[in-house]
């Protein structure tokens, strides 16, 4: 029997020449947790070519959407970009991974530190209802190299805070924080750089981050994640060991290929 399920593409979206979206339909037989992850992907010579990717929607919605690079000589994106809508779409059976809710100990502010498409798994939870419920502030900062690349920017400045159900919430607990490396920006620097210097704190008026109060959850290059989960130690937060032990912080990459 296959593991992955075929879905087919409803919507595909070119923020620039370096990243897209695709939503595709979403087969009830698809369980997952908001902020895990799929192997995604196309058949190719008769065989599935598959990545992991997080799955960009929350666990509730009818729809599955992903955020990816266009990596011009990358085995997947190479091909994955060129998707149309109707087309098929190659989902595993049993999402997975360590960005969930679950893996992280009460506390009042929870910090999604994303850079580049490690913002997906983000996408998810901020439209995960537990989160509202475990967390009196929520503080999303995206890192990117332009400001180009701050794709889902309206999403998380008008949609959301208008959004039916979300609206309330978002307004009264959610940051939003974009920050660029590369071009001038209001919020300039590398999330670690400004999560270091405290620059981060200063400016959204929440004290610097410690095991009392915080909690986080980590998504970006393999060199982002380990330089923050360094600072974050260097805080005093502990990091979840494994899947289903809950800590102060988890962390997994940012899926490219
Ligand atoms: P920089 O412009 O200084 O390289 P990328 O597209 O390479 O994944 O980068 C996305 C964003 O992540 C960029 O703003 C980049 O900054 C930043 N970045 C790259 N490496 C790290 C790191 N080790 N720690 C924090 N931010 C990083």
């Amino acid at each position: 029997m296959s593991k992955f399920i075929n879905e087919t593409v409803t919507y595909v979206h070119h923020w620039t020449d370096r990243l897209f979206t695709i939503k595709t339909t979403r087969s009830d037989s698809l369980r997952f947790r908001s902020g895990e992850f799929a192997m995604i992907g196309i058949e190719v010579d008769g065989k599935p070519l598959v990545r992991a990717y997080s799955i960009a929607s929350p666990a509730w919605a009818e729809e599955l959407e992903f955020f990816s690079i266009k990596v011009q000589d990358g085995p997947l994106t190479s091909r994955l970009q060129h998707i149309q809508v109707g087309d098929t779409l190659l989902v595993s059976k049993k999402p997975t991974g360590t960005l969930v809710l679950d893996d992280l100990l009460p506390a009042k502010h929870l910090y999604l530190l994303a850079t580049g498409t490690g913002l997906a798994p983000f996408l998810s939870l901020v439209r995960e209802p537990e989160m509202y419920e475990r967390f009196e502030k929520i503080i999303l900062v995206h890192g990117v190299r332009h400001t180009e690349d701050l794709a889902y920017k309206d999403f998380f400045e008008n949609e959301l805070p208008n959004d039916e159900i979300f609206g309330e919430w978002v307004r009264e607990k959610l940051i939003y924080y974009p920050t660029v490396t590369r071009d001038e920006f209001k919020n300039q620097g590398r999330v670690t750089d400004i999560i270091k210097s405290g620059k981060l704190f200063e400016d959204i008026g929440l004290p610097p981050m410690n095991k009392d109060d915080d909690r986080a959850m980590i998504c970006g290059s393999m060199a982002m994640n380990a330089d923050m989960s360094a600072i974050l130690d260097s805080f005093g937060l502990t990091v979840s060991p494994r899947m289903g032990v809950p800590a102060d912080y988890v962390v997994e990459r940012a899926f490219v290929g």
